[in-house]
């Protein structure tokens, strides 16, 4: 399926965090990419000009140590590492405009030239730390932040820390950044984040330490040989640095920080939220930059009841799941299986549930079963009702006009019209629903109401019952409107689930025969926009799991 392309097409630039690149990527990190990725899909289907931004986080203590423990130097592991990370997003077809390495030119320059600006500015000045740092989660705490004497974010042990270095005047921005929460609610989101970061700012801002001075792995502080510069610092920046901004005088043109700046979201995980609802736009206030519109942040995957972490070592393997299942039946599972903003527990049964009901059963069960009755009946060809009604309008959302009927010298069976009427209504009313849903980035409401459609179709099989109407030549005529209906009802779903799985959405366009037929989203609002289908059916969408061997051939993977 192909986007046509508008000349005046609205932006929307989308971003995830960028991965530190420690070991391999676990589920949990595609969470959010994938999530990043359907919402960058739907924007440009329904005709937006999306720029969606990923990468990795390169520099910086924790990477620096890990490397020196195998041996090798910091970037000898990062290029190892990123190329398994760009490997993954090409497995799972995540389709982000740009990748971004912190260890690239292009960023380093114009981090420096940030570094620089504050500076000047007088938002930065030399000092000397002394402190608490996790070094996992590359942050400062002082005393009282503690929780227990652990990191209050991972829980993990502090080190202290006593340094010279340069600091950022956060503390200067504590009141702009209330302001920020108090007159602009929706800049962060969910509610129970702000919350927490209200409280966060209110319990009183400390200067911020932007230098680190007792290792090397960063990009230096362009004032001072001695340092560099802060890895959160170095990370945030990537988001406009990748855009091209600032000038660093290397060719590279601040065309897409025009066009793109600023992003309408940074989608990123609940622990990293502070970073991106204070750190950065207090930076960005001091270069006197626009704000980001708005930072989403998402829970965690769990597994047996604890985070899955790299560092604690009890990761589920997105691609064995995908070797096993497939692409879309992972993405389906992460994006319908969970709710935005909470934790959810991962299981191998719920995967594998959700991959037989919902999936193999529900969708799957839709087009063999329409491809088959097609062909059987109609040696593959149908046509949609010659009295016009396919004519490409948009259906009322009530159902109340006259959509479909028994086609022409038949008259309808009892209730036929009504039937009809209703299935074409909510169809065409999906991705209205949908678009509500996935504005507020509520994925898997999105697919229940996609899903909705799909039973509801299933359903009318078993309500108008076309082995009946085979079964009398007299009723030809409606046995064809009714497998009509239900070959549209399959062409709006797959406009519907492309964002979310677009191997299924073009396998059912392939099996109706319109796989070379370029689609919009607004085509999914329209009833009767195919005049007739040529249909061969294919190999079942996603075959039914054998519960208990999936479960044992997992363990035995792990
Ligand atoms: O924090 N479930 O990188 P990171 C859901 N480099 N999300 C998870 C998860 C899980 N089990 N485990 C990790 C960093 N994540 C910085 C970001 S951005 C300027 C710099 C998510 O590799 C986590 O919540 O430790 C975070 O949003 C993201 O993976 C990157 O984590």
């Amino acid at each position: 399926m192909t986007t046509a392309i508008g000349a005046e097409k609205p932006k929307f630039y989308i971003t995830t965090p960028i991965y530190y690149p420690s070991s391999n990527l676990h589920i949990g990190h595609t969470y959010c990419t994938v999530m990043a990725d359907a919402m960058a899909r739907f924007r440009r289907l329904a005709g937006y000009d999306v720029m969606f931004l990923t990468g990795t986080d390169e520099h910086g203590q924790k990477i620096q140590r890990i490397a020196d423990g195998e041996g090798v130097t910091p970037q000898e592991h990062v290029d190892k590492i990123v190329g398994g990370i760009k490997e993954l997003w090409a497995t799972m077809e995540i389709s982000y405009d740009d990748f971004i390495r912190t260890t690239e030119d292009r960023h380093k320059l114009r981090v420096q030239e940030f570094f620089r600006a504050i500076y000047e500015k007088g938002d930065i000045y030399k000092g000397v730390y002394e402190g608490w740092y996790c070094t996992p989660c590359e942050s400062y705490w002082t005393d009282k932040q503690l929780a227990d004497g652990k990191c209050p974010d991972c829980g993990r042990p502090v080190e202290r820390a006593k340094e010279d270095a340069y600091f950022f005047r956060l503390s200067d921005y504590q009141d702009r950044l209330l302001a920020l929460f108090a007159e602009n609610p929706g800049f962060l989101e969910p509610e129970t984040r702000r919350n927490e970061m209200i409280k966060f700012v209110e319990q009183g801002l400390e200067d911020l330490c932007v230098s680190r001075s007792s290792f090397d792995w960063g990009i230096r502080v362009p004032i001072d040989e001695g340092q560099v510069i802060y890895v959160w610092l170095d990370a945030l920046s990537n988001y406009i640095t990748a855009l091209g901004y600032p000038d660093a005088g290397d060719g590279i043109s601040s065309e897409k920080y025009e066009r793109y700046w600023p992003a309408d979201v940074h989608l990123v995980g609940k622990e990293i939220v502070r970073f991106h609802s204070i750190i950065w736009p207090a930076l960005l206030m001091s270069l006197e930059l626009p704000l980001p519109k708005q930072v989403l942040g998402h829970g965690w995957l769990l597994l047996d009841g604890g985070k899955m972490s790299k560092s604690k070592g009890n990761v589920v393997d997105p691609v064995k799941l995908i070797e096993r299942y497939g692409v879309d039946a992972l993405k389906y599972f992460l994006l319908r299986e969970y709710t935005f903003g909470q934790d959810g527990l991962y299981t191998n049964e719920a995967m594998i549930g959700r991959i037989n009901a919902d999936l193999a059963n529900d969708l799957g069960n839709l087009l063999s079963r329409t491809a088959g009755m097609i062909e059987k009946y109609f040696g593959g060809h149908i046509e949609g009702p010659a009295d016009g009604s396919a004519g490409g309008s948009v259906g009322p959302a009530d159902g109340s006009a006259g959509l479909l009927t028994g086609g022409p010298g038949v008259l309808p069976a009892e209730g036929a019209e009504a039937l009809d009427a209703q299935l074409a209504a909510l169809a065409t009313a999906a991705a209205g629903k949908v678009e509500g849903h996935m504005d507020v980035f509520a994925f898997n409401h999105a697919l229940e109401e996609i899903w909705a459609l799909i039973s509801r179709s299933n359903k009318y099989i078993d309500e108008t019952a076309p082995w009946a109407l085979a079964k009398d030549e007299a009723r030809r005529a409606r046995l064809e409107a009714v497998l009509y209906n239900l070959a549209e009802a399959l062409r709006i779903v797959s406009v519907l689930i492309y964002p979310f799985m677009h191997h299924s959405a073009d396998e059912i366009r392939s099996q109706l025969g319109i796989a070379g037929k370029t689609a919009m989203w607004r085509d999914a609002s329209v009833w009767g926009a195919e005049g007739a289908y040529d249909v061969v059916k294919g190999a079942a969408l996603f075959p039914r799991l054998d519960m208990e061997a999936e479960l044992a051939a997992l363990e035995a993977l792990k």
